[in-house]
């Protein structure tokens, strides 16, 4: 990707959809934690990549809180879109939602905000384009992205 180039929220935006099986749960027949926040990841590190062209890692996940379970049988759909990027690092906001596809009803259950670093073909971090908010609420969380950065780093000792 070349310097210099920038790239809207909506280019990079994922959605992504997976049924919850027996062995995704707990015995309550609830997602397992763990498994969730695997999709979280891959979800984030596919926005990520898309708005870098790059193989990306994960640097951090902030905290995730788990409002509603998802059951057995029902979707777990996540979206996943960019809200801030620096030099080289990119945040991404993933918001989990579970579907039952009976009755058409969709529930949010958690979001959570990952950073991810763009690598370079030797493993180290590369620039990525610059992201370019269009509308008031992406301008709005661009905004609180650099104040979580701040904090993330401080947390870090960065
Ligand atoms: C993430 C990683 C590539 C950063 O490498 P590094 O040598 O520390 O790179 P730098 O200090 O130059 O930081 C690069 C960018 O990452 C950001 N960053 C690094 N660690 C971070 C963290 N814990 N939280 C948020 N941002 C972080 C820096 O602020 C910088 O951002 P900027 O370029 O936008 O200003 C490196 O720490 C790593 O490989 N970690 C392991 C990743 C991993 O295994 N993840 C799980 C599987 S994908």
């Amino acid at each position: 990707m070349e310097q210099g180039k920038s790239k809207t929220v909506s280019e990079s935006k994922i959605e992504m959809h997976e049924m919850v099986l027996p062995n995704d749960t707990n015995l309550l027949g609830n997602l397992l934690g763990g498994r969730l926040m695997h999709l979280v990841d891959i979800a984030g590190a596919m926005a990520a990549s898309r708005h870098a062209n790059r193989i990306v890692a994960t640097a951090s996940i902030d905290s995730v809180d788990f409002h509603q379970p998802v059951k057995l049988g029902e979707l777990v759909y996540l979206k996943a879109r960019l809200t801030w990027v620096g030099k080289t690092s990119m945040e991404v906001l993933v918001e989990v939602f579970s579907e039952d596809y009976i009755n058409g009803v969709c529930t949010f259950t958690n979001r959570a905000y990952l950073t991810f670093v763009s690598l370079d073909e030797e493993g180290k971090p590369a620039r990525v384009p610059r992201l370019v908010p269009e509308t008031d609420s992406e301008r709005a969380e661009y905004r609180a992205a650099e104040q979580r950065r701040t904090e993330r780093l401080k947390r870090n000792n960065r």
